[in-house]
C-alpha cells in the first residue's frame, strides 16, 4: 500500500485509478462513515463550480468539507459563466490562488480537461456529459457494503447507454472486476473511446462489459439493476424521442423478476418515476437508491482527504 499516493492528483475519470487505489478509497469511505467528524481538512477550501443544476453533488461536497473542518464555496452557473464571462484557463488559474481544490460540473468533457490543465490544485469531476466518477465511486461503495464484494457481480444498466452514468459504470465495473451489461437500443450505444478503454481495463483486471438490446435477456440473474434518466441535463429537447425509443428498457416489476431475488435496484437520481423506473420498483425492498445518495458524502470525503489532505 505504501506506493499509493493521491496528493495533488485530479479525479476526472475512474480510469485514472487502479483497482488497489479505488479499494483504498472505499476503505477510507467506510472509516469516514463510521467517524464522520474528523478535522483532516482544517483550513482547506474547495470551490464548487457548476454549469448545470445539482442537489446531491452540491450538498454532499459542501457538507463533506464542513465535516472535515474545511469549507466549500458554491459558484452557480450564472456567476462564473465559464468560458463566457472569462476563459476557462483564467478561471482555473485564479481559483488556484484561493482554494485547495476545484469540484466542477460541466457540459463538455473538454471543459474539465482544460480546467485541470490550467489549475494548480486538484480538479474533481462532479459530472460532465461523458462521465460521473463520484457517483460511481459511491455506487461501488454501496454495492460493496451490501454484497460484501464487487468482483464477479453482474450489474445490468438499463436505458441510455450513451450517457455519463453508463460510461462511468463501464469503467468502474471493468476495473473492479464486475460483469457489466449495458442494455439499450442500438441508437444509444456507449461512446467509442469509452468502450475501447473499457476493453483495455477488462483485459487487465478481469471485468466483463457487454452491450445487449434485449432488456429481459440482459436482466437475467442480475445482482444489480441500475438505471438513470433517459434524457440527461442538456438533452431536454430530445426527451419525447428518447421516451419512445427507450420505453422497453423501463426498470419495472416484470424486469426485476428476471433478476436474482436479492438484486439491488439502483438509480443515481434525480429520477423520472413512470419513465426509466416505476415508483413501485424504486420503493421496493430491493431498492438502495437513498443509500447511494448518502454514500456520495462518504465516498467523496475519502477523495477529498486523499487529494487535498
Ligand atoms: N446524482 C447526482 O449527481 O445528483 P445531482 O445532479 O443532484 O447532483
Ligand atoms: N445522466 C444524468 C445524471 C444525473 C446525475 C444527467 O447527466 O443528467
Amino acid at each position: 500500500m505504501s506506493e499509493i499516493n493521491f496528493k495533488g492528483r485530479d479525479f476526472i475519470s475512474l480510469a485514472d485509478y487502479t483497482r488497489e487505489e479505488l479499494f483504498f478509497l472505499l476503505e477510507q469511505a467506510k472509516e469516514l462513515k463510521k467517524n464522520p467528524l474528523q478535522p483532516l481538512l482544517a483550513g482547506k477550501n474547495l470551490a464548487l463550480l457548476f454549469e448545470k443544476p445539482s442537489v446531491r453533488t452540491r450538498v454532499s461536497f459542501e457538507v463533506g468539507m464542513n465535516q472535515l473542518g474545511g469549507s466549500a464555496i458554491m459558484l452557480p452557473p450564472e456567476q462564473v459563466q465559464l468560458g463566457k464571462r472569462e476563459s476557462v484557463a483564467d478561471v482555473a488559474k485564479v481559483l488556484s490562488r484561493y482554494v485547495d481544490g476545484i469540484m466542477v460540473r460541466t457540459f463538455a468533457h473538454s471543459t474539465i480537461l482544460e480546467l485541470a490543465e490550467n489549475a494548480d490544485v486538484p480538479v474533481i469531476n462532479g459530472l460532465t456529459d461523458l462521465l460521473h466518477p463520484c457517483q460511481v465511486l459511491a455506487d461501488l461503495f454501496t454495492i460493496w457494503e451490501k454484497k460484501g464484494k464487487l468482483e464477479g457481480l453482474k450489474l445490468v444498466y438499463l436505458g441510455d447507454g450513451s450517457n455519463n452514468m453508463a460510461h462511468s459504470l463501464m469503467l468502474g465495473g471493468a476495473i473492479m472486476g464486475l460483469e457489466v451489461v449495458i442494455a439499450s437500443s442500438g441508437e444509444y450505444r456507449p461512446d467509442q473511446s469509452i468502450a475501447a478503454k473499457t476493453q483495455e481495463l477488462s483485459a487487465k483486471y478481469g471485468g466483463r462489459v457487454s452491450f445487449e438490446t434485449d432488456p429481459q435477456a440482459a436482466a437475467r440473474s442480475a445482482d444489480i439493476l441500475y438505471t438513470d434518466v433517459w434524457a440527461s441535463m442538456g438533452q431536454e429537447s430530445e426527451a419525447n424521442l428518447r421516451r419512445k425509443v427507450l420505453a422497453k428498457y423501463q426498470l419495472n416489476q416484470a424486469l426485476l423478476e428476471c433478476a436474482k431475488p436479492d438484486c439491488l435496484v439502483m438509480h443515481c437520481l434525480p429520477a423520472h418515476y413512470g419513465e426509466e423506473i416505476t415508483l413501485e420498483v424504486a420503493q421496493s425492498a430491493n431498492s438502495v437508491i437513498y443509500d447511494q445518495a448518502e454514500n456520495r458524502l462518504h465516498a467523496q470525503k475519502a477523495v477529498l482527504v486523499q487529494l487535498l489532505g
